[in-house]
């Protein structure tokens, strides 16, 4: 085995964290050394942190099993300097023995702060009311033609941080299906609408979805795809349209649509109905502790609406209140839907039991089982896990990439920091009407 030079590996890690300081406009102008601390004086969030993970191992084209540097004892660590990060990735590919198997993934935490629900502060059905206002309302013109509905599509409706990215990809595992990342269709009527809405600094990453997916049916570089897709917004195309060119490129896989956003509001997600023949849907559930947990770790409230960035809410009662908010809405929704077109599954079972619920759903959608399903790892191309540019861009959960299998300890991590009396009784509520499946793993 050849030994790895400290110097190349050093190179790397520079090179990717002064592109992400670029990327991310970081006030730091120092130039980057191995003892600069990357939280405190890059600035970086706990995504950048996954991020620069995710980049240096595309650079080497191999996992390092970073996941072991961010966590200690079931905790993240609470920031790191450049230095260790070579130390940490030169130990590894010089002693890959060394390694362990992957457990509950978490990155360092970008405030540690606001990290930590507070038990006594719970939320209360008036802020429920204050946070639905922070939504933008969605006006959806629906269809205004005659033409006959798309052919059937699947729906995976979850809050954010539920493990959608983690079932996406499973579902890309069956040739009978195609599930590419978050497409951001259904909530706009026209095409040239949602680019308007998504082309800014915050959000631009969402608009990839597509592009990805064309690249996939088509055969086209990323660059061609960009270019259909702006023609399709310059001639106004209705997205409803949209998914049909992208269906028509299927033959007989079904489409897999995960976008968690479209949960934020019931008029969004009736437009599934409207736009296809008899679509399926997949309630993705996770116990609320673990995703409120998982939202506070990602800082996903640096990506949310400016509206809902600057409220007086803190980020736990935030990813609280969009759990909450979200799963009541996809209830609303499923009450308009025919019993025998929707499943509820939890992402705590499916990890802990991956083929008997991936069985399961394909018995729901009408497709064979496959075993690939059960190994998201592999193939990379197929699970459109790599982005349109680079692996590091992809929409949805980076922190897949940090994984290496199906883990099952990341859905009770969250048990060591969290517990349910510091949830508000709207939530505690509509836990207990959830599926038994989340019950059952209740504390
Ligand atoms: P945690 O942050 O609690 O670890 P989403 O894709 O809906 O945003 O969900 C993100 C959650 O899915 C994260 O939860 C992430 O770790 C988890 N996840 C991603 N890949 C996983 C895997 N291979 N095994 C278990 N959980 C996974």
């Amino acid at each position: 085995m050849t030994t790895v030079e400290q110097a190349d590996i050093q190179a790397i890690v520079f090179r990717v964290v002064e592109e992400i300081l670029e990327e991310i406009d970081a006030e730091f102008e120092d130039a980057v050394s191995s003892d600069v601390m990357l939280i405190a004086d890059a600035g970086f969030s706990s995504i950048d942190f996954v991020q620069m993970t995710v980049m240096i191992e595309e650079n080497l084209d191999q996992k390092i099993g970073f996941q072991d540097m961010l966590m200690k004892d079931g905790q993240y660590v609470a920031d790191l300097s450049v230095g260790q990060v070579v130390d940490f990735a030169v130990d590894r590919l010089n002693n890959p023995a060394g390694a362990t198997a992957t457990n509950g993934v978490a990155a360092p935490a970008a405030a540690p702060s606001a990290a930590g629900m507070v038990a006594g502060k719970t939320i209360t059905e008036d802020d429920v009311a204050a946070f639905a206002k922070l939504i933008k309302p969605r006006k959806i013109v629906a269809g205004g033609d005659s033409t006959a509905k798309n052919k059937r599509a699947v729906f995976i409706l979850s809050p954010p941080r539920s493990g959608s990215t983690l079932l996406r990809v499973m579902l890309a595992g069956n040739p009978a299906l195609f599930a590419p990342p978050e497409l951001h269709l259904l909530s706009y009527a026209t095409m040239d609408e949602r680019h308007a809405d998504l082309s800014n600094a915050h959000s631009q990453h969402l608009l990839d979805g597509t592009v990805r997916a064309l690249m996939h049916t088509r055969g086209w570089s990323g660059d061609q795809a960009r270019q259909f897709i702006a023609d399709c917004e310059a001639s106004g195309m209705r997205t409803r349209e949209f998914f049909g060119a992208l269906q028509q490129g299927l033959g007989d896989r079904l489409l897999v649509d995960k976008t968690p956003t479209y949960a934020f509001s019931v008029d969004i997600l009736r437009q599934a109905e409207a736009y296809f023949e008899d679509p399926l849907y997949i309630h993705l559930t996770r116990h609320p502790c673990g995703m409120i947990r998982s939202y506070e770790e990602s800082d996903l409230t640096r990506m949310m609406p400016l509206m809902m960035k600057n409220s007086e809410f803190s980020t736990s009662a935030l990813a609280e209140m969009i759990w909450l908010f979200s799963n009541r809405n996809i209830l609303e929704f499923s009450q308009m839907v025919p019993a025998q077109r929707w499943l509820s599954m939890s992402y705590e079972n499916i990890v802990h039991d991956p083929e008997h619920k991936m069985t399961e759903v394909c018995e729901f959608l009408g497709v064979p089982y496959h075993p690939d399903m059960i190994d998201p790892y592999s193939d990379r191309k197929t699970r459109m896990t790599d982005g349109v540019d680079s692996a590091s861009k992809m929409s949805g959960d980076l922190k897949f990439h940090l994984h290496r299998q199906i883990d099952p300890a990341a859905a009770t991590r969250w048990r060591q920091f969290c517990s349910e009396d510091m949830l508000g009784h709207e939530t505690l509520d509509l836990l207990s009407t959830l599926d038994t499946e989340v019950a059952s793993i209740r504390v």
